[in-house]
């Protein structure tokens, strides 16, 4: 006889729930009609909205037309997708055969995919992380069970990069640690590096043999797809072995479609060829095969020159939103000057947990805890009261 409960589902602990979807439901309930939800990083026009691109529209209207089976892709996906995005993503690189990408469930796949293959090559590699980083890079890295060392990226009161302590806190990994670095847009500072800070930090990724894992989810979001490639093609340049994880998501906004992909680069083709095996291996495992519809629709775009010069016309009305926004802000108090300094979507305010949760209660105006906020979050009629309250909460 069983002596003992076999545990079960009910005995599950309870889960720390995600904040920022937490904060998504908050605002959705907020029944004021004035609400400003700063808090989705996902980007919205001069009206408030994330219109689906024209050209996405038209893309998806050829596939509807032209897309003559759903049978499988197999574990690689669309492959002329990941061939059209070599030259945008890898630039003078892209003809490099021991560059090898492939399509995967939008950004978030390819670093849980990049983070598995070092796991299976290297148990014992710790992966190096600034902080504050993206929310869900930590839990990816927790999830394949590596070792993560935090360091010192960026200083909210000062709204500086800690440069120097993070260049001592990467000199001090082990050949084959992983250096996780933001390829533009740093998600959640907006704070990047500059191409000479770039070059420092491929100085010391070199020196002590860390493998680079560039995450670059916002490309074209900051200053223009070839200028927001920089630390990806100065890593492929400088290092025998390189991860990057990129995401079509938002430069195609097509976020719920997942779209994006994995490239890695080893010393030799044939290297990268067996570790291209792996990263198909744990992908069956996981989900077989990314999703066809968003990464085909891309594909369309990018095979056909004046579907592509749309894509890169709307893109770049996107980027001239974000930083049009970023200039008022930073015109509007010399306090919120340094919001002109940074790009992509995202910048910190240095508030209270308080100072934030006042904004919520008197204003309605919803942003992450840490007080990172979305600046195209806002339409344009509401950035005039968003910049009242804000400096209000600054100066009380
Ligand atoms: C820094 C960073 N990396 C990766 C991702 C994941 O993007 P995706 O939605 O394509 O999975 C995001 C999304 O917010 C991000 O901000």
């Amino acid at each position: 006889m069983l002596t003992t409960k076999a545990r079960g589902l009910a005995d599950l602990p309870p889960v720390q729930s995600d904040s920022l979807l937490n904060l998504i439901a908050l605002c959705n309930a907020d029944p004021r009609p004035e609400k400003i939800d700063v808090g989705v990083g996902v980007f919205r026009d001069a009206e408030g909205r994330t219109p689906i691109l024209k050209v996405m529209k038209d893309a998806e209207q050829i596939l509807h037309d032209t897309q003559e089976t759903k049978a499988y892709l197999g574990s690689a996906g669309d492959k002329r997708f990941a061939e059209l995005l070599r030259p945008i993503l890898l630039g003078e690189h892209a003809d490099d055969d021991r560059i090898l990408g492939v399509q995967t469930p939008g950004g978030c796949g390819a670093l849980r995919l990049g983070f598995e293959l070092i796991a299976t090559a290297n148990p014992n590699a710790r992966v190096l992380m600034g902080t504050p980083s993206w929310p869900n890079h930590a839990p990816i890295v927790e999830a394949v069970r590596l070792e993560r060392v935090d360091y010192p990226y960026y200083e909210r009161a000062q709204a500086v990069i800690r440069f120097e302590d993070m260049i001592a806190a990467l000199g001090n990994g082990e050949a084959g640690d992983v250096a996780l670095l933001h390829g533009c847009c740093h998600n959640p500072t907006g704070a990047d590096l500059s191409e000479e800070q770039w070059r420092q930090v491929r100085d010391v990724v070199v020196e002590r043999g860390l493998i680079p894992l560039v995450d670059i989810a916002y490309q074209g979001f900051g200053r223009g797809l070839d200028e927001d490639a920089y630390g990806v093609r100065l890593m492929l340049a400088s290092c025998d072995e390189v991860i990057v994880a990129q995401s079509c998501d938002k430069n195609f906004s097509c976020y719920r479609d997942r779209v994006g992909s994995l490239f890695l680069k080893t010393a030799s083709p044939a290297d990268s060829a067996k570790a291209m095996a792996h990263v198909f291996q744990r992908s069956r495992e996981m989900w077989s095969m990314p999703p066809d519809h968003g990464a085909a629709c891309a594909r369309i775009i990018l095979d056909d020159p004046d579907l592509r010069d749309r894509w890169l016309v709307e893109l770049a009305g996107m980027r001239d939103r974000i930083n049009a926004v970023r200039q008022r802000l930073a015109e509007a108090h010399p306090r919120l000057a340094f919001i002109g300094q940074h790009f992509g979507m995202f910048s910190m305010l240095p508030l209270s947990k308080e100072q934030v949760l006042k904004l919520r209660d008197d204003h309605a105006i919803y942003m992450a805890d840490s007080g990172r906020f979305n600046v195209v979050g806002m339409s344009d009629a509401q950035i005039g009261r968003f910049t009242a309250a804000v400096v209000e909460a600054l100066e009380a």
